[in-house]
């Protein structure tokens, strides 16, 4: 895609927009940067403080050379984020406005939860955990599939002061014990199981067994609430369960009767420490700087860290990016397919969209199940305005040809949104034209679980997008291009993206250890914060992020991103995937290692083969051209759906120690990629 073609905002978006130009958007964003106190200051007038700040609005050293890296925003004013997510919206008179409809794995599983409802059950919630000993300060273990007990025990450790660890659904039992050990949680809240596609996951087992490699490694879980999520749906008529057509799946019923072990003296029941638990709940007034939740890191590059996030920055960035990213108005509802496990879902399922009393879907399942034609299903059910979802599902969805999509109505969309990776443009143009019909913006977002909020992206309303691209930074962002040197890129060019200064919701520190938070990201550049990614920036000055560096080449002394030549590969119209790695060469430096995964019934040919360098040639230049290339049935990918190219680059090079493969979603493509192998130099 060529750098000079913009798509511009769709006119029907800007009447009303909270920001309707460009000429806004450099207005706001200057002083964002030339006033950061001036600019959050006003943006924090409207939630509720029980003290304002004492110190520096902001302060901060990102100079590792200079002494400890720190960041503090507010230093002193007091503040709970579930009072400005809950309270504050039903003494406003929006108690009966719906915050989720829930929408179960089986689409005959729903639910809907008021405002006004969840003020209660938090309030029971956090008075019930109160109860079992956790208080300011404990750190509480979260694991729960999509249901709204999830949403519902985060703002209740948030209204005690307690921090919470949330572990995605998908993870071990190792995983989860050594998340549970790292944060020293004694409480942990889970549920017997839940369902996701035709899969049934018994969380309850797998916690128990997490509690076991806890003891023996000295540490104990004191207790465990369980929230019974299966027999619900045995009510809701689960079809998986034999529903509509008699008993026709008896052995998934009988599944409903299995019972994890039961510790009495451990385990209990959510519904009973809810019955038990007081009405009521007064807020814990937390300092601005106290944690309010840390979450591990998908694990793509190597050991999870525990990212931590604090109290009043997260909440006015999470809110702000919520409200200008997806240009947020009470009309609509809202929608985002990410799992609470990841940092999507922490600011853009539950604590973005709260703060902003919006309305929005949590649905628990899988876009695939019971077929693709689920997405654009629930986005004609509740009238979902405003999507949000990956890269890797919208190219999984592209595969399955439109029809599925157009036969939908999808009338109500106004915002299509991206995260995760790189999106290739034709992904991009596939999402814009066939998915939004053309009358939809684009809103590419780049950030990370470091970074708490959106950090570039354009806005719906003001921002000319460019297909592929984040395009600008968000208000109070600071990016640079630096070179190995950490020479400073000015205009045109690639290099490292860092960051100059800190927003509101940078990361404060990596839980345990500082000093990892210092090297991992602020040694490399002295007074920037690193984030590992590669990007470009073009004549206009937008910026494309070109995937991780620790995924960049540099070949014969260019340096190249694998995003670059995956995306042009992912051009051929035979190839449905394709993942490109780095491996030693012994003139060029590095060699150009492609993996492809074919689309169904496509031919591996030498012909194809030939077609694909051609490709990369045409779109990159011959010094990019693949120096391998191997059929790939399956690629490697994380649970969140992140190709491990750290393992890719082991299969490339015949290496069988793979590594920490914990994270990895299906280990049974690694025999096939292995068995695939070339050693056939092109
Ligand atoms: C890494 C962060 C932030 C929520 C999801 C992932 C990549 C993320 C984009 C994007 C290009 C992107 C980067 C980043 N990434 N969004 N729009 N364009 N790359 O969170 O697991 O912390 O991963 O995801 O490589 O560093 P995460």
């Amino acid at each position: 895609m060529a750098d000079g073609v913009f798509v511009p905002p769709p006119p029907r978006l800007v009447e009303g927009a909270h920001c309707s130009s460009m000429q806004q958007y450099n207005d706001m964003y200057k002083q964002s940067i030339d006033d950061p106190e001036a600019f959050w200051g006003a943006i924090a007038d409207q939630f509720y403080w029980k003290e304002r700040h004492t110190g520096k609005f902001c302060d901060y050293n990102f100079d590792a050379s200079k002494g400890k890296v720190f960041i503090e925003w507010m230093r002193g004013a007091k503040t709970n984020i579930c009072y400005n997510a809950l309270d504050r919206h039903v003494q406003g008179g929006h108690a009966d406005r719906v915050a989720f409809f829930w929408e179960g794995n089986e689409p005959a599983d729903e639910d809907r939860l008021t405002y006004g409802q969840l003020l209660e059950r938090v309030q029971r919630c956090a008075s019930g955990l109160r109860a079992l000993g956790v208080a300011r300060g404990h750190c509480v273990a979260v694991y729960l599939p999509m249901i709204p007990e999830l949403v519902v025990t985060l703002l209740a450790c948030a209204r005690i002061g307690a921090v919470h660890s949330v572990v995605f659904g998908g993870f071990s039992a190792d995983a989860l014990a050594d998340r549970v050990l790292d944060a020293k949680c004694d409480v942990m809240v889970t549920s017997d199981g839940f369902w996701r596609g035709n899969k049934l996951v018994h969380l309850k087992e797998i916690a128990d067994h997490a509690a076991e490699l806890c003891a023996a490694r000295d540490h104990r879980l004191r207790r465990v609430v369980v929230v019974r999520h299966l027999p619900r749906l045995h009510q809701h008529q689960h079809p998986a369960n034999g529903a509509g057509g008699g008993d026709a799946q008896p052995a998934k019923r009988a599944q409903f009767d299995v019972q994890a072990s039961w510790d009495a003296a451990r385990d209990l029941w959510w519904e009973d420490m809810m019955s038990e638990a007081a009405l009521e709940c007064e807020p814990e007034w937390m300092d601005a700087e106290d944690p309010l939740f840390m979450l591990y890191t998908s694990g793509s590059t190597g050991k999870p860290k525990g990212v931590l996030h604090t109290t009043a920055g997260y909440m006015l960035y999470a809110a702000t990016t919520f409200k200008y990213t997806f240009d947020y108005h009470l009309e609509d509802v809202y929608w985002c397919t990410a799992d609470i496990g990841w940092i999507t879902g922490h600011s853009y399922v539950a604590y973005g969209p709260m703060l902003n009393c919006a309305t929005s879907v949590m649905f628990e399942g899988s876009p695939f199940y019971p077929s693709g034609e689920r997405p654009w299903q629930i986005i004609d059910k509740y009238k979902v305005s405003k999507f949000y979802t990956a890269p890797t599902a919208i190219r999984a969805l592209m595969r399955l040809g439109d029809d599925i999509v157009t036969k939908h109505s999808r009338q109500s969309l106004k915002v299509l949104g991206s995260v995760g990776e790189p999106i290739n443009p034709e992904a991009w143009l596939w999402y814009h034209r066939v998915v939004g019909g053309g009358r939809c913006a684009v809103v590419d977002t780049f950030w990370q679980t470091e970074t708490g909020g959106h950090v570039l992206t354009p806005l719906p309303a003001a921002t000319p997008t460019k297909p592929g691209s984040a395009c600008r930074p968000f208000f109070g962002v600071q990016p640079a291009l630096l070179d190995e040197n950490g020479a400073e890129i000015a205009g045109e060019g690639e290099g490292y993206l860092v960051f100059r200064r800190p927003w509101p919701g940078i990361m404060r520190t990596v839980y345990g250890n500082h000093q990892r938070f210092e090297t991992t990201y602020f040694k490399k550049f002295n007074g920037f914060y690193c984030t590992g990614d590669g990007a470009r920036r073009d004549a206009d000055g937008y910026l494309w992020v070109t995937g991780r560096i620790d995924d960049m080449l540099n070949v014969s002394g260019h340096l190249l991103s694998t995003a670059q030549i995956e995306s042009a590969l992912i051009e051929h119209p035979s190839v449905s995937e394709a993942a490109v790695v780095a491996v030693p060469h012994s003139i060029k430096g590095e060699a150009v290692y492609c993996f492809i995964t074919n689309k169904q019934g496509e031919p591996w040919t030498d012909e194809l083969r030939k077609e694909l360098i051609l490709k990369v040639r045409e779109r990159i230049g011959a010094f990019a051209a693949p120096d391998y290339l191997q059929c790939a049935p399956g690629l490697p990918k994380t649970r969140s759906g992140k190709i491990m190219r750290r393992v890719l680059r082991k299969i490339a090079q015949d290496d069988r120690d793979l590594g920490d493969v914990s994270t990895m979603a299906d280990e049974s493509v690694i025999a096939l990629l292995f068995q695939h192998r070339t050693a056939q130099l092109l």
